[in-house]
């Protein structure tokens, strides 16, 4: 869906990004990973051309977007920016509606269209006339995640979405941000220095250092085949956590205990993280998880404390390998 090759862009001696290819497949979340200063915005805003690159090629739908208009480009592309980006003297509404007002869509389906997603990202109709000086940080960016998505675009680009949030309100939105249904059609590429939230949203991972790429893989692959000292220096402080995040249910399987009738539990897919499967024991009252076998449709069930023995077991088996 998304292909970069070779992309560069210098400010006077600052390679800023240098040389970096990657591609992006259809509806998958690729999360640009790094500390400040690496590149991720400057790479971000070549991406809807809001800079220039020094050097490159960028393919949307297999067409070179610098053969488009940049208007026409950015209809199809969402875009979250770093700090929310809304205009503080328009209201919530009125910075919603700002793209399907240039499309000249009437009125009834703009105020269709925003209350819509008002209730999708379970903020009240009440804010409407608010004013975003008079929402929490949480309720802003929500405004600013509405505003990408009012024109459905199928592209979608954020930089730290959720950076300015404390650590609950961060977690809250990210269950929600998983469980959007408009987000899952979406391809979306995702800046971030945080790397639990990298692990928490990306299907894949671009590790990004002084304008470079150093390793583009899934979660799993940047934890258990790094590439060099870099990433697993750069995962090494917080590693356990983010193997509960890496890890799927999938990969636990021959450790869960087959379920013994009749019970009843919350259920999920073998797809479902490690670290998500945990989350529900907090979220819902059950004692035990069904877990469904996406392939063969096999079930398991597990309690909390059966899922981190089979957590463990499989450790024990990684570090015998
Ligand atoms: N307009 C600019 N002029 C000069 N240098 C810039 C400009 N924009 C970014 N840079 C530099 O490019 C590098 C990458 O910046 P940026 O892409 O914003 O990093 P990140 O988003 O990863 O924090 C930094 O060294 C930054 O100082
Ligand atoms: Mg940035």
């Amino acid at each position: 869906m998304i292909k970069v090759e070779n992309l560069s862009k210098h400010f006077g001696k600052i390679k800023a990004v240098d040389a970096i290819s990657f591609e992006v497949n259809a509806r998958e979340t690729l999360v640009l990973l790094g500390t400040s200063g690496c590149g991720k915005t400057t790479t971000l805003k070549m991406i809807n051309r809001l800079i220039e690159p020094s050097g490159g090629k960028i393919f949307i739908d297999e067409k070179n977007i610098f053969e488009q208009k940049p208007e026409i480009l950015r209809r199809g592309i969402g875009y979250v920016l770093q700090n929310n980006g809304l205009f503080p003297h328009y209201t919530v509404a009125e910075n919603i509606a700002i793209v399907p007002q240039l499309l000249k869509w009437d009125k009834k389906h703009i105020e269709k269209r925003v209350a819509e997603l008002l209730e999708k990202l379970h903020l009240s109709t009440d804010y409407l006339t608010a004013y975003p000086n008079e929402l929490s940080g949480g309720q802003q960016q929500r405004v600013g995640l509405a505003r990408a998505l009012v024109a459905d675009p199928s592209v979608l680009l954020m930089d730290e979405p959720f950076g300015a949030l404390d650590n609950v309100t961060r977690s809250k939105i990210h269950q929600e941000f998983k469980a959007l249904d408009e987000l899952k059609r979406k391809t979306i590429i995702m800046v971030t220095h945080d790397v639990q939230e990298a692990f928490e949203l990306g299907d894949r991972i671009c590790l990004m250092d002084k304008g470079k790429i150093v390793q583009d893989g899934t979660p799993a692959e940047l934890l258990f085949k790094p590439h060099n000292d870099f990433v697993r220096g750069f995962l090494q402080e917080q590693r356990l956590q983010l193997e509960f995040k890496a890890i799927k249910l999938h990969d636990l399987w021959a450790w869960l205990p087959a379920p013994q009738p009749p019970k009843r539990g919350a259920e999920i897919t073998d797809d479902t993280s490690f670290w998500n499967g945990l989350e529900q024991f907090k979220f819902s009252a059950s004692e035990t998880l069904n877990i469904n076998h996406g392939e063969n449709s096999e079930v398991r069930s597990a309690s909390f404390e059966q899922l981190m023995s089979a957590f463990y077991q499989y450790k024990k088996q990684q570090a015998h390998e």
